[in-house]
């Protein structure tokens, strides 16, 4: 499973990108406004420090303006994925920046249904949203379930499902389980999945002992 950053964050973006565990950054509207920057400049910067894709959406709602916007942001570099909402819009400028041979993430998915759609458009990613669903007392990991076995059926769909709007580690390992491409996670959520109280147990108790050995490895 691929592991995708959600924020536009430099900072955190810089430190788990050390961790070698990062494939990919997305981003939103929401995410960008909160780091009051200019946005071409932080998808730029994003871009520079990880390899993989980095999703960077569009904000117009009409076909026309859409395609323009996204052909912008394809040329900021090389790894820029456009994100389209899931709209008949936003599937149909999809499909033209697919045919450009620009990685598409489809986002705001909350069916099945729409989750066919993005894949007939040709989009590399469907961004599924399961905390928001779970918000609304629905299940979210029912629907990335669902996606992954329809898609399954149709080896010509190349669309990956990328698993968004991640709220705990459980989200990532009920993900991994039903196979899905990517976990895109806030940061706490990658610094949560590290955590077990056994690991912090056992790590005292194994340095404590070695402590009375007297011995250093680097010293031997
Ligand atoms: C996905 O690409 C979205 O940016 C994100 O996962 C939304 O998450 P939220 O529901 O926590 O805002």
């Amino acid at each position: 499973m691929k592991f995708f950053i959600d924020t536009a964050d430099l900072g955190e973006i810089r430190d788990l990108a050390a961790t070698g565990l990062v494939d990919g950054v997305t981003t939103n509207p929401s995410l960008v406004a909160k780091t009051g920057r200019k946005f071409l400049d932080v998808v730029k910067e994003i871009c520079a420090v990880v390899a993989g894709p980095v999703s960077a959406e569009v904000t117009a709602t009409d076909h026309a303006t859409m395609l323009k916007e996204g052909r912008k942001l394809a040329k900021l570099a090389k790894n820029v994925t456009v994100k389209v909402p899931l709209t008949p819009d936003g599937l149909k400028t999809c499909r033209a920046l697919a045919t450009e041979g620009t990685m598409v993430n489809v986002t705001l998915c909350f069916s099945a249904a729409q989750a066919i759609l993005a894949a007939k458009a040709g989009a590399s990613f469907i961004s599924p949203f399961v905390g928001r669903l779970d918000d609304v007392a629905s299940d979210g990991m029912a629907l990335i379930r669902d996606i992954c076995l329809i898609y399954r059926q149709y080896p010509t769909f190349k669309t990956e499902v990328l698993v968004a709007s991640i709220r705990h580690p459980m989200h990532v390992v009920e993900a991994a389980r039903v196979g899905a491409h990517v976990s895109t996670m806030p940061p706490n959520v990658l610094k949560q999945m590290y955590n077990h109280p056994l690991t912090d147990k056992g790590l005292a108790a194994f340095l404590a002992d070695w402590q009375k050995t007297g011995q250093s490895i680097l010293d031997a």
